[in-house]
């Protein structure tokens, strides 16, 4: 029988610098030769048996939403060193929104593979991982999971909203706003260069509920971050503290063992799912728990989470769906707030990053306060879960809505289809004086899927025709296999599964056919019969997109649909264990 002293002495014996040495056929040189090579950078004996705190930067000049790594960076250490342990930060690859073509999610699985490699990788016992704008907190979340080691997150944080002629702006609700103003002419070339200076008033992620700031909270509802860790803004001192607290947390997981597999569970998932509704989250935020969730070997139930939806309303008013900014949230306490509202619907055991429950936490946390930014469950600012799921011949895997950022006379809605066959095609001819188009139609984009475009870009939001916007048209039915950026609004069918680049029913749909949105009854429906679908299908049949070499062969040929989370299916666990919620 192992005895407790043998059980310590071999833990000691692979963990810190000892952890995952380089294979030379003899283990002694090998640690021999990494120390000496640590030791040139001036580093002691006594640090070098310190438990080892991976902490992974993300900082890019390419990436102004972490622009404040170095100062997190810097409170993170001394929360490790603190704590007793050895900081050691190293890179990964950092994606922009705005800075990744063809599109962010295209990078995203290589950020995840990029992460779970280098954690095998390198000697560490824990790792914090700083993330924030809207790919990054995903991609780490999903490497971590496969990497199976005790994991904190860690959030760069909002930016501050801007003053454009004293009316608040921010990124990024603002900035469709201000444009749908200038196509359409209601305001002129030099106002449009004036707010574009403001939309974005300091370093940090998108200041509304978009992607980034839903994955912020929802990376707290999963219990991977400290409590009150999603919603400080990037520049203030509550961030800071919470950078320090951070990196002295992840020294006791290291001691404690606590893996992400104890944090990261079914119920974790339901969690936040119920944040994702209550929040108005953005869309990409199931598409991306859905990725996660898959690395657990967790299916997520999509008609499950339309069901959630009756129950959670949204609480958070927070633009898109209302009229606040992350910073008033963290103002109204933040996640605290929250999830004290919500915990009757949450699951309370599931473990979380500090070693204690969810509801142990909550319980925990300062006492309530009056604020105007989280409702009561009683008084919502919209009476259902912000996302619902839609099926139909248009959509046989599922697609979704995000209803409660939606225009409700548009909700249920029979048109004409006004086709757009890719991107390209849509550029081309969206603001076309000829084009066929009324208010009362509804604009189609195929390929623009996981594999159409590739990567399945925000191109969801399909602008308004000039001449309807010129005509003060502010909303249409758009359908697509895209996702759309969280930060935008509208009748917008998403997700659209499977894609039209593999052959699903929306690579079928014609000018003029008729489509029927019916949220209400939970429908995206071609209005045409069986027998014509198969007869389009057979002649029209579908070439998937290919490629001869490098990561976009990689991608063509792994990556999944909407409803797996477009994660790469080699990435997956190699067994599914379960759905969630259960
Ligand atoms: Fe980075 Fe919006 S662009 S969070």
């Amino acid at each position: 029988m192992t005895s407790n002293v043998d059980k310590k002495n071999k833990q000691v014996a692979s963990s810190g610098l000892r952890k995952g040495l380089t294979s030379y056929g003899d283990k002694g040189f090998s640690l021999f030769l990494r120390k000496a090579f640590i030791k040139g950078a001036g580093y002691t004996n006594s640090a070098l048996d310190r438990p080892v705190i991976g902490i992974i930067n993300t900082g890019s000049a390419y990436n102004p939403c972490h622009g404040n790594m170095p100062q997190l960076i810097e409170a993170v250490k001394r929360g490790v060193m603190l704590a007793g342990g050895l900081p050691m930060d190293f890179p990964t690859i950092s994606i922009h929104e705005s800075f990744a073509a063809p599109t962010s999610m295209y990078l995203r699985n290589l950020m995840s593979m990029d992460t779970e490699e280098m954690l095998r990788a390198q000697p560490m016992d824990a790792v914090v991982m700083i993330g924030g704008c809207d790919k990054t907190v995903p991609a780490q979340l999903m490497g971590a999971a496969s990497a199976g080691m005790p994991a904190i997150q860690l959030i760069t944080g909002s930016m501050l909203t801007g003053s454009h002629r004293s009316v608040r702006v921010g990124a990024c609700t603002d900035c469709r706003r201000y444009w749908g103003q200038f196509r359409a002419g209601e305001i002129d070339e030099i106002e449009k260069d004036e707010v574009n200076d403001q939309l974005v008033a300091s370093v940090g992620t998108c200041s509304v509920m978009g992607t980034a700031s839903t994955m912020a909270c929802i990376a707290e509802a999963l219990g991977m971050t400290v409590p009150g860790g999603a919603s400080p803004p990037a520049v203030t001192a509550d961030r800071i503290r919470i950078a320090e607290e951070t990196g002295a947390r992840a020294v006791q997981m290291a001691k404690d063992g606590l893996t992400i597999n104890q944090v990261l569970t079914a119920d974790a998932f339901e969690n936040a799912m119920r944040v994702l509704l209550a929040i108005g989250g953005s869309t990409n935020g199931i598409v991306h728990l859905a990725a996660i969730a898959g690395r657990m070997g967790l299916e997520i139930d999509l008609q499950a989470l339309d069901k959630m939806g009756n129950e959670t309303p949204v609480l958070v008013d927070l633009k898109p769906s209302g009229d606040h900014y992350m910073e008033n949230f963290h103002d109204a306490g933040g996640m605290t707030t929250l999830l004290r509202e919500l915990k009757p619907l949450l699951k309370l055991d599931a473990m979380t990053v500090t070693g204690r429950t969810l509801g142990q936490e909550i319980d925990a946390a300062p006492p309530s306060f009056k604020q105007d930014v989280v409702r009561k469950l009683d008084q919502p600012i919209y009476p259902w879960g912000s996302i619902a799921v839609l099926f139909g011949n248009l959509a046989p895997g599922g697609a979704i809505i995000k209803q409660s950022a939606a225009n409700e006379n548009l909700m249920e809605h029979e048109g004409r289809a006004v086709v757009f066959e890719n991107v390209q095609d849509l550029a081309t001819r969206i603001d076309s004086e000829d084009l066929d188009v009324t208010a009362n139609d509804i604009l189609v984009l195929k390929n623009i899927g996981p594999k159409g475009a590739p990567g399945m870009p925000e191109a969801g939001y399909i602008p308004i025709p000039i001449k309807l916007a010129r005509a003060g048209v502010k909303d249409i039915v758009r359908v697509s296999d895209g996702r759309m950026s969280g930060t935008a609004f509208g009748t917008i069918v998403l997700h659209v599964t499977p894609e039209s680049a593999i052959g699903g029913p929306l690579a079928h749909v014609r000018n003029g056919d008729r489509i029927r949105l019916s949220v209400k009854s939970r429908e995206i429906s071609l209005l045409i019969s069986d027998e014509e679908l198969v007869k389009r299908a057979q002649e029209n049949p579908i070439i998937e997109p290919t490629a001869e070499r490098g990561y976009l062969k990689l991608f063509l040929d792994a990556v999944t649909q909407a409803d797996k989370g477009v994660d790469f299916d080699f990435l997956r666990a190699a067994k599914m264990v379960g759905k969630t919620p259960k």
